[in-house]
C-alpha cells in the first residue's frame, strides 16, 4: 500500500521510520520531510493547504492512506476532503478536530460528561472575564480558546498578571484565536502525556509519556514546543491509565459520537495527575513532538496495521504491543530557540551518533547542502533517542550519543528525564 505521510518534524521523522519498517508499506511519500524522513521516504514537494493538490497526488500515485503529523491540517478540514475523495487517512476529521482547535469546546464536553478537570468560565469580551476573576482571584490559568502554536497559556500568579494576559488575547495578541477566553483554576500535581489509538468507536490505549516544556535545565526559561521527552512516564502507574481510560479517554469517545463527529486518530490528553487523580489539561489531536519519538522506538505492533485499522474502523479486539525498555529524547536545538536562531550552519557526527543499535537520531529541521553536508534549518533540529533498560540507562544512552554530534551552534538540556531517574535513584 502506497502512504503519504505529511509533516517535517522529529515526530514525522519517528513515523516515516517506523512505517518504513512495515511489510506492508509500498512507496512511502512525505510532504514535505526534512534530511532524516529522505532516507525512509521520497519527499514531494506538495503544498498541503491545498487539498485538491492533496488529493491529486494521491489519485496519481495510488496511494491509499494518508497519516496527517500535526494538526493544523486537521483543523483545516483534510481529512474531511480526503475521506469525501475515497481516501483513507489517519486522523480526525474537521468536527473532531476542535478536540484540540478549541480549548472551550473541550471543556464543555468535560463538564457535560463528568469528565475531570480544572473549573472554568469562557468569555466572549474582556470586561466580563475581568469581573469574574475578580470573584475567582489568582492563581489562575488564562487561555486563548483557538489554535496559538503553544502559546496561548499564561499561568498567572497574580491579579496584575492575570488582567494583562486577558487584556493582551482581546487586543488580539494571537488574532482569531483569541476572539474566545477560557479561564480556568490552577492545577498542582505532576504532569504526564497519556496516548490512545482511536477509530471512532473503539479507544485502545497506546502508551504514557513525559515532556520537558522549559528551554533551560531545571525546568527554566521560556516554553518551547518541547526538549525532550521519555516513555513510559513512572507517574502513570496500572491503575492511573485505567483510571484514565475510563473517567476520560472513553466518555471522550462517547461524547464525539453522541454530537455526531466519532474521533479518529490518536487522542493525546494533557495530564495532571492530582491528589484526587487524573485530571485533563488539554487534548492534541495527533502524536506529541517530541513524546512521539520514544515511543516509536518501543513500538511493537506494525504501524501501518494501527493506523489503517484506526482510519477504517476496526481497532475492536486489537492490541499494541510495546517494548519492555524504557526510551528517552534530547532535543538538540539551535541557539536562541525559542527566540531568533541562525539557520545554515552544519552538523557532523550523526552518523556516528546513531552507531548504537540502541540509538536512533530522527531530524527536525534539517536539509542536505548541495554538496551534501548536513545543514539546521529549523529551531529543534534533532531528537537524539535512546532505549534503555530504565530510563536512567536511556537517559545515559542518549547522552553519549548526543556527545558524538558536533554542531558547535545548538544546545540540549543536561537534565532530560531528570523526575524519572529520581524516581529510579529512591526505588519509589
Ligand atoms: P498548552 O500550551 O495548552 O500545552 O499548555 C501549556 C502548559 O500550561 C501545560 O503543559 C501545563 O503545564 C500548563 N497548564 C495548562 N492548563 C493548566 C492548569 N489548569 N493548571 C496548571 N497548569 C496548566
Ligand atoms: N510536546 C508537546 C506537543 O507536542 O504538543
Amino acid at each position: 500500500m502506497n502512504i503519504l505521510l505529511t509533516g517535517s518534524g522529529g515526530r514525522e521523522h519517528a513515523l516515516a521510520w517506523k512505517l518504513a519498517q512495515s511489510p506492508r508499506t509500498g512507496t512511502l511519500f512525505a510532504a514535505p520531510g526534512n534530511a532524516g524522513i529522505r532516507e525512509e521516504a521520497e519527499c514531494v514537494d506538495l503544498d498541503i493547504s491545498d487539498h485538491a493538490a492533496v488529493i491529486g497526488f494521491c489519485k496519481r500515485n495510488d496511494v491509499r492512506l494518508v497519516a496527517v503529523g500535526p494538526e493544523a491540517p486537521l483543523v483545516a478540514g483534510l481529512a474531511d476532503d480526503l475521506n469525501e475523495a475515497g481516501i483513507s487517512v489517519f486522523g480526525p476529521r474537521k468536527a473532531a478536530a476542535r478536540l484540540e482547535g478549541s480549548k472551550s469546546f473541550t471543556k464543555d464536553i468535560c463538564r457535560q460528561y463528568g469528565i475531570p478537570t480544572a473549573d472554568y468560565a469562557t468569555f466572549g469580551n474582556a470586561p466580563e472575564a475581568l469581573a469574574w476573576l475578580e470573584k475567582k482571584g489568582a492563581p489562575i490559568v488564562v487561555k486563548a480558546d483557538g489554535l496559538a502554536a503553544g502559546k496561548g497559556v499564561i499561568i498567572a500568579d497574580d491579579m496584575p498578571a492575570a488582567q494583562a494576559a486577558i487584556r493582551d488575547i482581546f487586543a488580539g495578541q494571537f488574532g482569531a484565536a483569541g476572539a474566545k477566553v477560557v479561564l480556568e483554576e490552577k492545577l498542582v500535581g505532576e504532569e504526564a502525556s497519556f496516548f490512545a489509538i482511536c477509530d471512532g468507536k473503539t479507544a485502545l490505549p497506546l502508551a504514557t509519556a513525559q515532556d520537558h516544556k522549559r528551554a533551560y535545565d531545571g525546568d527554566e526559561g521560556p516554553n518551547t514546543g518541547g526538549m525532550g521527552a521519555y516513555s513510559p512516564a513512572p507517574v502513570m502507574t496500572q491503575e492511573m491509565r485505567a483510571r484514565v481510560m475510563e473517567e476520560i479517554i472513553h466518555p471522550t469517545m462517547r461524547a464525539m459520537r453522541d454530537m455526531g463527529c466519532p474521533f479518529t486518530g490518536v487522542l493525546y490528553a494533557g495530564l495532571m495527575i492530582t491528589e484526587k487523580g487524573p485530571e485533563l489539561i488539554e487534548y492534541n489531536v495527533r502524536f506529541g513532538d517530541p513524546e512521539c519519538q520514544p515511543l516509536m522506538m518501543r513500538l511493537r505492533t506494525d504501524l501501518v496495521d494501527l493506523m489503517e485499522a484506526a482510519a477504517l474502523g476496526d481497532l475492536k479486539g486489537g492490541s499494541v504491543e510495546w517494548s519492555d525498555m524504557a526510551a528517552l529524547t534530547v532535543v538538540l536545538a539551535a541557539k536562541g530557540y525559542p527566540g531568533a536562531y541562525d539557520k545554515g550552519s552544519v552538523i557532523e557526527g550523526v552518523g556516528e551518533a546513531g552507531a548504537d543499535p540502541l540509538v536512533k537520531v530522527f531530524h527536525a529541521g534539517t536539509a542536505r547542502r548541495e554538496d551534501g553536508a548536513l545543514i539546521a534549518t529549523g529551531g529543534r533540529v534533532l531528537n537524539v533517542t535512546a532505549l534503555g533498560e530504565t530510563i536512567t540507562d536511556a537517559q545515559g544512552r542518549a547522552y553519549a550519543a548526543a556527545e558524538k554530534i558536533r554542531w558547535p551552534e545548538g544546545f540540549c538540556r543536561s537534565d532530560i528525564g531528570w523526575r524519572a531517574v529520581e524516581r529510579e535513584k529512591s526505588g519509589a
